[in-house]
């Protein structure tokens, strides 16, 4: 199973996602937009795990957030990676709870390092995908907007982290919360 480690966003923040967006599907750039269903925060990608070791995984998320209490984040500007002249992803960033984020994931890379899961060689950057560019045709268009949308959210508590299975789809990957482990 594709398995990666997650930070889910309630509904309210969901639809002004979709208003965000809105505007940018309009622009004549070749983008897949992510579902605002299925934007997320990733912690740790995992990639193929099998089943067995499904459960070594429940317990290495459950030992990553001890002593990790629910904590206030708030998602803030958007932008393109690398950057916004040959983006290959759009995304949202983090406002307050950055640091939090960051903790959660090196902790969480910590524990799944210890079950035999490599770490990730890049450093963590919080952000949550909004969309992935396919051609950079017509991109001006685009990263004009992207730059100037002042996107900004009020905040939210984040009490849980998901492990998350995906199953890769071409109207989009469907995503299926495997175990959700509290905070604190
Ligand atoms: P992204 O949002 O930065 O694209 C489910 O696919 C989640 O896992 C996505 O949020 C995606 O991050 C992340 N992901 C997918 N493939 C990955 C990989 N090879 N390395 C790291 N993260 C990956």
């Amino acid at each position: 199973m594709r398995t990666f480690i997650a930070i889910e966003l309630p509904e309210e923040i969901k639809k002004q996602i979709e208003k965000l967006q809105a505007p940018l599907k309009r622009t004549r750039a070749y983008v897949s937009w992510v579902k605002p269903g299925n934007i997320h925060v990733t912690l740790k990608f995992l990639g193929e795990v099998s089943e067995e070791k499904m459960d070594d995984v429940f317990s290495a998320t459950e030992r990553a957030v001890e002593g990790i209490g629910s904590f206030g984040m708030s998602l803030k500007g958007t932008g393109g990676f690398p950057n916004l002249r040959r983006p290959r992803v759009i995304w949202i960033g983090t406002g307050s709870g950055a640091e939090e984020l960051s903790r959660l994931a090196e902790r969480t890379e910590e524990e799944m390092e210890k079950i035999g899961f490599p770490k990730e060689n890049r450093k963590f950057s919080p952000h949550f995908t909004i969309g992935r560019v396919k051609s950079p045709k017509n991109i001006e268009e685009l990263a004009g907007k992207v730059e100037s949308t002042g996107f900004q959210t009020e905040e939210i508590q984040v009490t849980e982290v998901v492990v998350m299975r995906s199953q890769l789809n071409p109207a989009g990957a469907i995503y299926t919360p495997m175990k959700k482990v509290p905070l604190g």
